[in-house]
């Protein structure tokens, strides 16, 4: 027997994934009414609180990703937390269906001596930082003239850019004030960034390595003694066109002469040294220990023993992002993933647990582009969809919600004294930074409190713009 009624369908987490999963979902035929949760009172993910400000190309997905939101079919219900404002019980109640989407935001692990120290830091947190996030900190310790970002993916380019940028010229991007004062006043000259691969195993885009050469008097330094290349590097320099780029302009710049570097402020790329510890004095960083590495063969490396003392006040390690465990989901400790078969979730047994799916980061782990995420949820809502007996006629057993009825939630959380906001509420947010960045000459500046922010959304007090 068919239902006689939409399904129910609520989606956690407004990233690019989540935002994805139910515009497909939308699309499918499916008579189905979706809710899209957010934790924080703006949508949009990493993509808003992760990609630079000072690419503002990537940016402009937010508009792509806005265009889904505003044409009303999909209700947003930011400003409400999954595990703390409701639970998978609750969820079960008032939905037919769950999707996590709600990706990976602390950084990975690098357990090596004094990555605790004053003056090491996470790529993720000072992300979140230049970003506004609002469950950042307000302020930044910048102190540092010789810095060291520790890993060679986008995240260390980005890490390492920002922080040798002249606040200037970022300006005209949507960065706070408080984030613009803080790297205005910056001491920084050099940030060195450590892979502990080789030049053909880094993890950078060819966009983004070309990007850093033309950052205003910022020069980009390599050293030849670091150019290996084994068997391994050579076949990947063969198959991959995008590892041929990355290798060429490192290369290319390996032939600069000392006298073309006339910059200010420098960030030196080194190849095949492996961080193994964090040097400090009185509790603060002094210094970062790096092992020279050797290249295996087949791309892999091993310690040689030989270290190198390098004189760093801060350290940001941007070794990759791990997502968070969820509330009464099963997670993989190991992966910093929901365990699923193609987006479907499976608890400890890898047993489907019903109605409930994942997508994005948090189904497959911290790595790949917004675009990769519009995949992902293809899948996931295919299972859905066939899990839910089809389109045309999806069976009584998989609606099980008991208050399908989409304001019963909402009575739900206003009743627990939660403020959801929608997306008219996201609208007068968004207008009001625009407002604030107007005069600038500027696209938008964003509001970073989260109660300034939650209050401008709900029209509850106008603050001082
Ligand atoms: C620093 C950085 C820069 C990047 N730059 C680029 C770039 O320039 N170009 C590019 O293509 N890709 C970039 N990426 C990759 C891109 O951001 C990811 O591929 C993408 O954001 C992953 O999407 P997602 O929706 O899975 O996760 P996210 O974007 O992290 O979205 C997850 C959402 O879930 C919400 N959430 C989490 N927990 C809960 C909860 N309990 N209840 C309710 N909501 C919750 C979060 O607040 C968040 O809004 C970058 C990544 C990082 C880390
Ligand atoms: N502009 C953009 O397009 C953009 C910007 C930012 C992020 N992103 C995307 O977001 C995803 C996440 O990026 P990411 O930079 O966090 O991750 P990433 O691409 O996986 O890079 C992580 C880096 O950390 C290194 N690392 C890991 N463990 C280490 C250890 N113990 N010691 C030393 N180094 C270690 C890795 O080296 P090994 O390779 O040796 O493991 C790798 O170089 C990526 O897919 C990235 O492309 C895109």
């Amino acid at each position: 027997m068919s239902t006689n009624r939409p399904l129910r369908v609520a989606i956690v987490g407004a990233g690019p994934a989540g935002i994805y999963a139910a515009d497909i979902l939308s699309k499918t035929g499916l008579d189905v009414s979706i809710d899209l949760f957010e934790r924080l009172p703006a949508p949009f993910g990493l993509v808003r609180y992760g990609v630079a400000p000072d690419h503002p190309r990537i940016k402009q997905i937010i508009v792509a990703l806005h265009k889904v939101l505003e044409r009303g079919d999909i209700r947003l219900l930011a400003n409400v937390e999954y595990g703390v404002d409701l639970k998978l019980e609750d969820m079960r109640q008032f939905y037919d269906a769950v999707i996590f989407s709600t990706g990976s935001i602390r950084d990975a692990a690098l357990p090596i001596p004094g990555i605790d120290l004053d003056g090491s830091f996470g790529a993720a947190d000072f992300v979140s930082w230049y970003d506004g996030h609002p469950d950042a900190p307000r302020t930044w310790p910048l102190e540092a003239r010789e810095v060291a970002v520790l890993g060679a993916g986008n995240v260390a380019l980005d890490v390492a850019r920002v922080l040798a940028k002249h606040a200037d010229d970022l300006l005209p991007t949507e960065i706070p004030a408080n984030v613009y004062d803080i790297l205005k006043a910056s001491p920084v000259t050099d940030v060195h960034v450590f892979a502990r691969r080789g030049p053909a195993q880094v993890k950078f885009s060819p966009l983004e390595l070309r990007g850093l050469g033309h950052v205003p008097d910022v020069d980009v330094i390599v050293y030849p003694e670091d150019f290996e290349f084994d068997e391994g590097s050579m076949a990947a320099i063969h198959s991959s066109n995008q590892t041929k780029q990355v290798v060429k302009t490192l290369t290319d710049w390996t032939l600069k002469e000392p006298e073309e570097f006339t910059a200010s402020r420098r960030i030196h790329l080194h190849f095949l040294h492996k961080p193994v510890e964090v040097l400090g004095e009185d509790g603060k960083v002094v210094g970062l220990r790096t092992e020279r590495t050797a290249l295996n063969g087949d791309g892999n490396v091993t310690g040689t023993g030989e270290t190198h003392d390098w004189p760093v006040q801060a350290v940001y390690r941007a070794v990759g992002y791990f997502g968070s465990p969820l509330v009464d989901i099963p997670f993989d400790e190991v992966g910093g993933v929901i365990p699923n078969r193609e987006g479907r979730v499976v608890d400890v047994d890898g047993e489907p647990v019903p109605g409930v799916y994942a997508t994005g980061w948090i189904k497959r782990g911290p790595v790949g582009l917004i675009g990769h995420t519009k995949s992902d949820a293809s899948e996931t809502i295919r299972h859905l969809v066939e899990d839910a007996g089809g389109v045309e006629s999806p069976a009584q057993e998989f609606a099980t919600a008991a208050e399908p009825d989409p304001q019963a939630v909402v009575d739900f959380l206003v009743a627990r004294g939660v403020q959801p906001i929608e997306w008219s509420g996201w609208e007068q947010l968004d207008a009001f930074e625009r407002a604030l960045g107007e005069p600038h000459g500027r696209e938008r500046i964003k509001v970073v409190p989260r109660e300034e922010m939650v209050q401008i959304a709900l029209g509850t007090v106008r603050p001082q713009g």
